[in-house]
């Protein structure tokens, strides 16, 4: 079975420039799809098709593939399916994915399915700055904005080099100014999706860090409740608004951000209202749209960064205030230590690979719609959210980049909350639901606290919850039973700090790049979004006007039954 070569893999993605540029089409066609369907018959898979699919009988299900018996039978399980991210002397992550429905086959041919699709061809023309997003032409260059020297990167790309580093200096610095200056107590981010959830993510993550005279806070949602909430604990003179959007244009932010300039305006009988232009930041491609607005200060963004991957750039503007430069820098720097990982590392070696492969496998032939995310650690409370974005806006896809709809399952949702609190709340369906649904555990080996009590409880937690889904327990009672057998992933970080953090965002970046170039599917757009924000803005104006002409009975009859009550 194993005839995958790595060496052969490499050679195609070293030559040939053609796979870069074709995006490769559905992975259903390769010859190692079919074999995957074959192996997947040895592994319990959820059935889900419409209509029911027979349960299968005791008999078949004592001859699945089962986690306690892999275990038993092969010593060395864990020692093959678990890679560590070493960096100079010291391991930044650990990935064990020894508990997961996976053997040695059906790896092997994970990999030859990922080079028959050219994923490290295609990797390779992400770091060359091919425009690998072809449906908008643009490069995938986030990548860059962690690069710390000129000389690392291709020649062609060192003056879009040069300008991002001066982009980067300027808000750093710009970073250091805010955090001098007391007068500044709050800062409120105005952004959202990927011009939210990473520094919101980040800040929590990292709040040992961050300092400790200012306050954060961030309005993403157009509900007008969220930026009241804000603005009632405020004061315009020691507050910095940073608006932060790429286009400049979306709804939620340009009427936050429109809603937040009239309160500055009016506050205080207007005492304030000529400092607009230093108490409002904006972080955008469209800088001449920040000054019109009277923004003094403006960052600029570049189309090569998608919004959900643009932390690591001046979106990333709050959290370089909470952190400070040199941290904010670590936080880069760290993430470019997985980004050499991520190019270098042979494939059976290299984690994103792995995790991207496996997120294959489990989507697309297991029938796991679903992955939930279960990190134990109360800092990292909002990487579920965050993941949500970067995943599903990423690979939520149903059709190829060549434009041909896909007869296969791609992203699974992903959802979660801090371990232990997703324990005495959903863990019983993960435990005992009809489905079986994958857990992906994150722990941190050393904590921030001194309690080292509360820190051996939760990891214990941790690793029973992963013991007690593969383990189960029998009871004759079904109602008793767990039945076991289910799958995980634990992935371990010796500390979070801002170097780990930005390793550990960028695995999971990588990891969906590895997934979405095996679906091949473009990752980098998102026309999906787009339908509802065009609706939304032909129906905005009904309410006023309470014209409902032309729209279906339910929607019609929703919108007056509002304007009634409002
Ligand atoms: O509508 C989706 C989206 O375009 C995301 O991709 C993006 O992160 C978010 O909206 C915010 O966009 P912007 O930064 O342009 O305001």
């Amino acid at each position: 079975m194993n005839v995958f070569s790595p060496e052969r893999c490499e050679a195609q993605a070293a030559s040939s420039s053609a796979v870069v540029c074709t995006p490769p089409g559905a992975a259903s066609r390769q010859p190692e799809w079919r074999l995957l369907k074959e192996a997947a018959a040895r592994f319990p898979v959820n059935r889900v098709q419409p209509g029911g699919v027979p349960l299968p009988s005791s008999a078949e299900r004592a001859a699945l593939f089962d986690l306690r018996t892999a275990f038993a039978r092969d010593a060395g399980r864990t020692a093959r399916l678990s890679r560590t991210f070493v960096h100079g002397d010291r391991w930044l992550a650990h990935v064990d994915f020894s508990k997961t429905h996976i053997d040695d086959d059906v790896l092997t041919l994970l990999h030859r399915l990922a080079c028959a699709q050219g994923v490290e061809a295609r990797r390779q023309a992400m770091f060359a700055g091919e425009r690998i997003n072809h449906t908008e032409g643009r490069r995938v260059m986030h990548w860059l904005l962690r690069e710390p020297v000129e000389a690392g990167v291709a020649e062609p790309l060192q003056p879009l080099w040069r300008e991002m580093d001066a982009v980067r200096t300027a808000f750093l610095d710009y970073a250091e100014r805010v955090r001098d200056d007391a007068s500044i107590t709050d800062i409120v981010n105005i952004g959202i999706g990927g011009s939210d959830l990473g520094p919101r993510m980040a800040i929590e993550a990292l709040a040992p860090y961050g300092h400790t005279g200012k306050r954060f806070h961030f309005v993403s949602n157009v509900d007008g409740d969220a930026l009241h909430d804000v603005l009632a604990r405020v004061e315009p003179a020691h507050t910095l608004f940073i608006v932060a959007s790429k286009t400049f244009t979306t709804l939620e932010t340009m009427t936050n951000a429109a809603t937040a300039m009239a309160w500055f305006r009016a506050a205080e009988d207007g005492r304030h209202a000529d400092r607009l232009g230093e108490h409002f930041v904006g972080i955008t491609t469209r800088v001449e749209s920040a000054h019109a607005l009277g923004m003094r200060q403006a960052f600029p963004m570049w189309d090569w960064v998608g919004g959900r991957y643009s932390v690591w750039s001046a979106v990333g503007l709050s959290l370089a205030v909470a952190i400070g430069a040199t941290r904010f820098r670590e936080f880069l720097a760290g993430a470019h230590a997985m980004d050499r990982h991520f190019v270098e590392a042979p494939a059976q070696d290299s984690l994103p690979m792995q995790l991207g492969l496996l997120d294959v496998w489990r989507s697309s032939f297991l029938g796991h719609a679903s992955r939930c995310m279960a990190p134990y650690a109360q800092m990292l409370q909002r990487f579920p959210a965050y993941l949500q974005q970067l995943e599903m806006e990423s690979n939520g896809k149903r059709s190829s980049a060549c434009g041909e709809l896909l007869d296969y399952a791609t992203c699974p949702t992903v959802w979660g909350e801090p371990g232990t609190n997703g324990q005495h709340a959903f863990f019983e369906m993960l435990h005992q639901g009809p489905q079986v649904l994958p857990v992906e555990f994150i722990a941190v080996c050393r904590p921030q606290h001194p309690w080292a009590l509360h820190h051996e409880l939760l990891l214990a937690n941790a690793l029973a919850q992963a013991q007690a889904l593969m383990l189960g327990r029998d009871d004759p009672d079904p109602q008793r039973c767990c039945p076991g057998n289910r799958p995980s992933t634990f992935i371990l970080l010796p500390e979070l700090t801002p170097f780990t953090l930005g390793t550990l965002i960028a695995l999971y970046e990588h990891r969906v790049f590895v997934s979405g170039a095996v679906w091949g599917l473009n990752s980098f757009d998102q026309f999906g979004v787009e339908l509802g924000k065009q609706l939304a803005s032909g129906l905005a104006p009904r309410f006023s006007s309470g014209d409902v002409q032309g729209l279906d009975a339910s929607t019609a009859d929703l919108l007056t039954r509002m304007r009634a009550a409002m």
